[in-house]
C-alpha cells in the first residue's frame, strides 16, 4: 500500500567513496515492504529543487527503521548527502513490484554490479529468513567502491583489478551457474550488465530476475515517464509494473534507458 510519509532522518553515513546509507523509522512502510520495492522521495521539502522525488531501493529493514544506499551522483543525492539527523523529509512508499521469490528453487543467486548491490541486503535478509540457499555475485569498478554486505559473497569482480577478479561480473556468471543445481537468478546493476545477465540465463535455461532503472517523475503509473519497451513491442511502466521485472519480459535491444 503507498503511503506519504513525513520522516524523521535517524542517520546519514558515508560507507565508501561516494555512497552513503540513511536510514529513518517508518513502522508501517518497515512492515508492509518486499525486497525490491523502493521509496520516493522529496530531497528538498521547501524548495523546488530538486522538483521531482529521486527513487532509492530499501537496502534493508531492521525491526521499525527502513534504510536505503545511496550514490551521489547529480545535485538531488548531493543534497542528500548533506541532511543530518533529526531533518526531515518526504517519503512516499513502498512503491513497485519487488522480487517474486521462488520457494522451489534449491539455489538463489544475487547478482549485483555497482550500486546494484542496493536492493540485495533487504533480499538476502529475506532469503535467510526463509532458510533458502543464497550467495552474491558482486563486481564494483574499483575496491574505493566496494559495500560491506552481510550476504554470502561467492564471487567479486572489479573492472581495474583492485579487489577480487579483474574484469566484468557478468564473466563469473557462466561458471557460477555451471556449478549449480536448480538456480534462479535476481539481478540489479547497469543496464548493459542486465542484458548480459538475462541473455546469459536465457541460453541456460535459467529464470532470470532484473531490477531495471529508469527516470521517474510521478513514480506511480500515472505519467508513463519511465516506460520501457517489452519484449511484445508494448511499452510497460517501470515504477509500477515493475522496476523487478522477468528478464524475459524486456526487450533488450533498446537503447540503454538510463
Ligand atoms: C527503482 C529505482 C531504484 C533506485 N535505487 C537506487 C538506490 O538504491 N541507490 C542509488 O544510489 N540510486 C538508485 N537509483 C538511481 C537514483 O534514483 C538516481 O541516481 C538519482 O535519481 C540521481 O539523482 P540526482 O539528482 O543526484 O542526479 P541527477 O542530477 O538527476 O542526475 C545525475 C546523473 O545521474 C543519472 N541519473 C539520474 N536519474 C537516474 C536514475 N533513475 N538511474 C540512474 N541514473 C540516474 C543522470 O543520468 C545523470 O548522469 C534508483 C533508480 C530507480 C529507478
Ligand atoms: S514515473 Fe510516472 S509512470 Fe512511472
Amino acid at each position: 500500500m503507498k503511503q506519504y510519509h513525513s520522516i524523521q532522518i535517524a542517520s546519514n553515513a558515508r560507507v565508501s567513496d561516494k555512497a552513503y546509507t540513511l536510514s529513518f523509522k517508518i513502522p508501517g512502510l518497515a512492515k508492509s515492504a518486499d525486497p525490491g520495492q523502493f521509496v520516493h522521495i522529496r530531497l528538498s521539502p521547501g524548495s523546488n529543487h530538486p522538483l521531482l522525488r529521486r527513487p532509492f531501493s530499501i537496502n534493508d529493514i531492521r525491526g521499525d527503521k527502513v534504510e536505503i544506499l545511496y550514490e551521489v551522483k547529480g545535485s538531488g543525492t548531493e543534497l542528500l548527502s548533506q541532511i543530518s539527523p533529526k531533518d526531515t523529509l518526504d517519503v512516499i512508499g513502498p512503491l513497485g513490484k519487488g522480487f517474486d521469490i521462488d520457494l522451489r528453487k534449491r539455489y538463489h543467486l544475487l547478482v549485483a554490479g555497482g550500486m546494484g548491490i542496493a536492493p540485495m541486503g533487504f533480499l538476502g535478509r529475506r532469503l535467510k529468513s526463509l532458510k533458502l540457499k543464497h550467495e552474491l555475485l558482486y563486481g564494483c569498478r574499483s575496491s574505493s567502491e566496494l559495500i560491506p554486505s552481510d550476504i554470502k559473497i561467492c564471487s567479486i569482480s572489479s573492472d581495474d583489478g583492485s579487489c577480487g577478479k579483474k574484469g566484468l561480473v557478468t564473466s563469473l556468471l557462466p561458471d557460477k551457474l555451471e556449478s549449480c543445481q536448480n538456480p534462479v537468478v535476481y539481478a540489479c546493476g547497469p543496464w548493459p550488465m542486465l542484458k548480459a545477465v538475462a541473455r546469459i540465463c536465457q541460453n541456460k535455461n535459467i529464470p532470470c530476475q532484473v531490477s531495471l532503472e529508469s527516470f521517474m517523475a510521478c513514480g506511480v503509473g500515472a505519467c508513463q515517464g519511465c516506460v520501457v519497451r517489452s519484449s511484445d513491442g508494448s511499452y510497460i511502466s517501470v515504477c509500477d509494473k515493475g522496476p523487478v521485472f522477468d528478464s524475459r519480459l524486456i526487450d533488450w535491444d533498446q537503447d540503454c534507458v538510463v
